[in-house]
C-alpha cells in the first residue's frame, strides 16, 4: 500500500484504502480496481491523493488510529459547530465534548499510538480534517507527555478548537476571535480558551498576536502550534504543495529551540512514522526497498522489504531488513511517484507468493488461465 497523487494514479490500480464522499458516504471502497471515470470523479471532488495497493508487496494490514467512522462523525461534528457559530457566535460545546470523548476513547484503543496515514480529504472537507487532525495529533503527544485524562481532554478540545475563531474572521484575529467565542462558555476549560487565543505565540517570542514566549505560552497551545504546523505541512490547501511525513518532521525538528519548545518537539516526534508503510524508500547501502511494518517507540526504524539490489537492479526474491536490528543502515530518501515510474517499478501484475521463506511473484494472468483451465 502507497499513498499517489491523483495525477498519478493510473488505471488497472487497485484502492487500499475506503474513499468516502463529503457526507461520509462510500464513494470507492477499498479493493476497487480504478478506472478513468473513478479518476476524474476524484479531481472533480478535489481529493489530492489516495492509498493503492503495492504493485511489489500485494496488500498489507495497516492498524489505523482513528477509525473512518469516528474521523467522519468527527468532521461532521466541527463542520455543523463552524456552521452554527457563523450564525449564533456561539459554541455547542456539548457535541464537541462528545466527539472529543469518541477520538480519545478510539486512541486509548489502539494499540501503538503512531501516525502512519495521511487523511484522504476531498478540498470541502479540507478545513474540518485540519481540525480533527490537529486534535489527534496534540493527544498523542500529550499521551508521549502523560497526561492526565482530564488534561487530555482539555488538550483535545482545545486543539479541535483551536481555528473556531476562523468561522468569524480570517487573518491573525481568529486568535483572538476564537478566544472569546470559547470563553463564553461556563462549561468550559479556560484552558481552551487558550489554545484557540495562543496556538499561533512562537516559542522564541515572534509569534502572535501578543508574542509570548517560552513557559509563558500555555503548554497546550504550545503543543497544538507544533501539530497545527505539521498538518499544515502534510495536508496542506494547496495540495501541490504537500510534504512527506519525513520532510514535515524535519521542518518541525529544526524549528525546535526557535519556534517550538524543544521537549514538546521531541514528544512529537515520538508518533511520527517518517516513513509510513508502503513507502518506497532508498537505504543507504543502495537498495531500494518498501516500508512493510513499524517499531511502537521507534517510528525512524522501520521493517523494510527490498526490491532492488543495490545497483536498483531487479532481484528475484525480497529480503527484509529490520532496521531495529540492522543498526548501520538507515532510509536515505523516499522515491516519488514520478521516480518510481521512471525506474520502471511496480509494473508486474503478479502477486507476492512466500514460500518455504523464498518470495517469488505469481502472475494473475497466469493464474486465471490455470483457474480457466
Ligand atoms: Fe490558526
Ligand atoms: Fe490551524
Amino acid at each position: 500500500m502507497r499513498g499517489i497523487e491523483i495525477s498519478n494514479l493510473k488505471v488497472g490500480q487497485k484502492l487500499a484504502r475506503t474513499i468516502y464522499d463529503d457526507v461520509g458516504r462510500v464513494l470507492l471502497y477499498k479493493g476497487t480496481i480504478i478506472k478513468r471515470n473513478y479518476i476524474k470523479r476524484l479531481q472533480e471532488l478535489g481529493i489530492p491523493f489516495v492509498y493503492v495497493e503495492d504493485e511489489l508487496v500485494g496488500p498489507l494490514e495497516v492498524e489505523e488510529l482513528l477509525h473512518d467512522s469516528v474521523r467522519i462523525q468527527s468532521v461532521k461534528i466541527i463542520r455543523e459547530t463552524v456552521e452554527k457559530a457563523k450564525i449564533s457566535k456561539e459554541i455547542d460545546i456539548r457535541k464537541v465534548s462528545e466527539i472529543v470523548n469518541k477520538i480519545l476513547d478510539d486512541i486509548f484503543a489502539s494499540p501503538s499510538l503512531l501516525v502512519t496515514f495521511q487523511e484522504i480529504t476531498s478540498k470541502n472537507l479540507h478545513f474540518y480534517n485540519h481540525c480533527v487532525s490537529v486534535a489527534v495529533l496534540a493527544i498523542i503527544t500529550g499521551m508521549v507527555l502523560r497526561l492526565d485524562q482530564l488534561k487530555l481532554k482539555n488538550l483535545g478540545m482545545g486543539a479541535i478548537l483551536h481555528d473556531i475563531g476562523k468561522s468569524l474572521v480570517l487573518g491573525k484575529d481568529h486568535t483572538v476571535v476564537g478566544f472569546n467565542l470559547i470563553r463564553q462558555n461556563k462549561d468550559i476549560n479556560i484552558a481552551c480558551a487558550h489554545v484557540a487565543y495562543q496556538h499561533h505565540e512562537r516559542y522564541d517570542g515572534q509569534g502572535y498576536p501578543r508574542g509570548l514566549k517560552e513557559e509563558q505560552i500555555h503548554q497546550f497551545a504550545a503543543i497544538t502550534a507544533i501539530a497545527d504546523y505539521y498538518d499544515n505541512l502534510v495536508n496542506p490547501e494547496v495540495s501541490e504543495e504537500r510534504m512527506f511525513p519525513y520532510q514535515a518532521i524535519e521542518r518541525v525538528v529544526a524549528e525546535s529551540g526557535l519556534a517550538f519548545h524543544p521537549q514538546l518537539v521531541k514528544a512529537f516526534s515520538r508518533n511520527i512514522a517518517p516513513y509510513p508503510i508502503g513507502s518506497l524508500v532508498r537505504i543507504n547501502t543502495g537498495p531500494l526497498g518498501v516500508v512493510i511494518g513499524l517499531h511502537k517507540n521507534f517510528p525512524t526504524r522501520p521493517i523494510i522489504k527490498l526490491v532492488t539490489d543495490e545497483y536498483g537492479g531487479t532481484i528475484d526474491y525480497f529480503p527484509e531488513v529490520d532496521l531495529l536490528k540492522e543498526k548501520t543502515i538507515f532510509v536515505n530518501e523516499i522515491i516519488s511517484e514520478k521516480e518510481r515510474d521512471r525506474l520502471g517499478l511496480g509494473k508486474s501484475n503478479g502477486k507476492l507468493i512466500i514460500e518455504n521463506g523464498e518470495f517469488r511473484f505469481e502472475d494473475e494472468k497466469l493464474k486465471n488461465e490455470n483457474v480457466n483451465g
